[in-house]
């Protein structure tokens, strides 16, 4: 291990206590837009005291995606345009990203993809409880990532330009001593998310079950949207065939498509 590796990893080491608990009230309104007798007036309620996530609603809705071109929506018909699975996607991200205060080029690209497969993890989902337990999950499943540009941003951001993209769990493990699944599993302990979520965190490049294959599926197509033809690698579909069956080709292709469809829409919140 070279010496700054060595240093990479004292740093991770002894700042993962200063990691800070979640913000109590996001999360209180994050709870509220969970619970299954949800009311657009307490969600408005609680949203039009915080000023960020406010502006962050309000910014969406009046964006081109939504076309409302003639006058200017309000909070209340903002919530009723963009629906609460997107309030959800922006009070739980929100939460996170004012916890880490991440406003890098870096953290909002990751953002940007995290948003992707939340936004595509809702529309596979085929109940309410498994599209809770998804969205969260994809939101989620790079959280090691965001906590290593928040702990050691300049070593992580490095890596990222070294690599051109997302770096590898191997080399996080050579310089880090730790991969983002593992960290980002460790965090999501310490935040006390459910069980199943840390699931997902903790296996989403080593799928374990239904839900941590169908995010790493999301994770790789995405990933390859950007840069080439978006055919997943046999290797992948080789990983979560076990747990999603052989209709793979289908469930790529739908993947493009709600990726294409929502991208703009991902893109007008940043
Ligand atoms: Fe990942
Ligand atoms: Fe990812």
């Amino acid at each position: 291990m070279t010496v700054e590796n060595t240093k990479a990893q004292f740093c991770i080491e002894k700042r993962f206590e200063t990691i800070p608990a979640l913000d109590a009230t996001r999360m209180r309104l994050f709870e509220v837009l969970q619970s299954d007798d949800v009311d657009i007036e307490r969600v408005e309620r609680i949203i039009s005291t915080d000023p960020a996530v406010t502006a962050k609603v309000m910014k969406l809705a009046n964006s081109p995606f939504y076309r409302h071109a003639q006058k200017h929506l309000g909070l209340h018909q903002s919530l009723l345009t963009i629906g609460l699975d997107m309030v959800k996607c922006i009070s739980l991200s929100m939460t996170v990203m004012g916890t880490l205060k991440c406003e890098t080029r870096y953290a909002r690209d990751l953002w940007t993809h995290s948003y992707a497969a939340a936004v595509i993890a809702i529309s596979l989902s085929a109940s309410r409880a498994e599209k809770d337990r998804l969205f969260t999950g994809a939101l989620l499943h790079d959280l090691g990532r965001m906590i290593f540009l928040f702990l050691a941003p300049e070593v992580y951001t490095a890596l990222i330009d070294s690599e051109r993209r997302c770096p590898g769990e191997e080399l996080e493990r050579q310089t880090f001593s730790l991969s983002h699944t593992q960290l980002g599993e460790m965090v999501a302990r310490k935040w006390n998310f459910p069980g199943e979520i840390v699931e997902i965190i903790s296996s989403h490049h080593r799928p374990v079950n239904h839900d941590s294959a169908l995010i790493c599926m999301i994770n790789h197509v995405i990933c390859r949207c950007g840069i080439e033809i978006p055919e997943a690698d046999p290797q992948y579909l080789d990983i979560v065939r076990p747990f999603l069956g052989d209709a793979l080709k289908d469930l790529v292709n739908t993947i493009v498509q709600r990726y294409k469809t929502n991208t703009a829409m991902i893109k007008s919140l940043f």
